[in-house]
């Protein structure tokens, strides 16, 4: 019991990590969507069926589990300006050098853990690191440490944009999934083209009109009117960006 109730707020206190359950979730199926059918059969055989949005958040319900303890640094980076990039990964590792394994280990087909650990790993983090709080400035744990109020519940501005906007407009992953997955073809291509580092320099080109924030902090219908088109285009991007490497890789 006592482990058990010890094993909830741990996961309470660290649910902080990432874009929430849906935003993992629209990445993984706009993914899906993009994938060409060779490497969408290999994929599917690779997860033993489940299917990208499904096992996106997989990253962040082993959080709670000690010996998974290393993954955590994996989720995010801190990069003050463009020519400040912290190694304070480098031992630990962060998101970019994550996402480079993953996919050195799925091309290479030499896993330190196996192909389904690689891949859900590798789902979950082109979602975040397209989250431009997961590209944190060093001053705030990526805005974890912004007190905010949510249409007058007390939050803060990291959490607002893993989930509060995305859980605000109330819909499922695949309806999310249908409202912006709306990309034209050459649109799609430019966006797959982009390196993993331009990626991380538009995190951080976005960061700064996050924290315009409103006097006492109190965000409601305004911030999500201001910011929902940057949220949404950031789940697009990453789901499309994650089809073009997985075609890449398998197909
Ligand atoms: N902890 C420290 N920096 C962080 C960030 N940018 N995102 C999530 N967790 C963090
Ligand atoms: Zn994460
Ligand atoms: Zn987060």
């Amino acid at each position: 019991m006592k482990t058990k109730i010890t094993l909830i707020l741990f996961a309470v206190c660290f649910q902080m990590f990432a874009w929430g359950p849906t935003g993992h979730r629209v990445v993984g199926e706009i993914a899906e969507r993009h994938l060409t059918k060779k490497a969408r059969k290999k994929v599917k055989a690779a997860l033993e069926g489940e299917s990208l949005a499904m096992c996106s958040n997989w990253m962040d319900f082993i959080k709670s589990e000690r010996s998974y303890d290393s993954l955590s640094s994996w989720h995010y980076v801190t990069i003050p300006s463009l020519d400040k990039y912290h190694h304070e990964g480098e031992l630990k590792g962060d998101v970019i050098q994550a996402i480079d394994r993953f996919i050195r280990e799925l091309e290479s087909k030499e896993y330190s853990v196996d192909e389904k650990f690689a891949l859900r790993c590798l789902v979950h983090l082109v979602g975040d690191i397209h989250h431009p709080l997961h590209v944190g400035n060093g001053e705030d744990r990526g805005g974890n440490q912004v007190k905010v109020k949510w249409f007058g519940r007390k939050t803060n501005l990291h959490r607002v944009w893993d989930s509060d906007i995305i859980d605000n407009q109330k819909i499922s992953y695949t309806e999310y999934a249908n409202w912006i997955n709306v990309t034209e073809k050459d649109q799609v291509a430019k966006w797959q083209e982009a390196s993993i580092m331009t990626w991380v320099e538009e995190s951080i080109s976005y960061r700064e009109s996050i924290y315009d924030l409103p006097e006492e902090g109190k965000l409601g219908y305004r911030y999500n009117y201001d910011h929902i088109e940057q949220v949404n285009l950031r789940l697009v991007q990453a789901g499309i960006r994650l089809a073009g490497v997985l075609n890449q890789i398998y197909g």
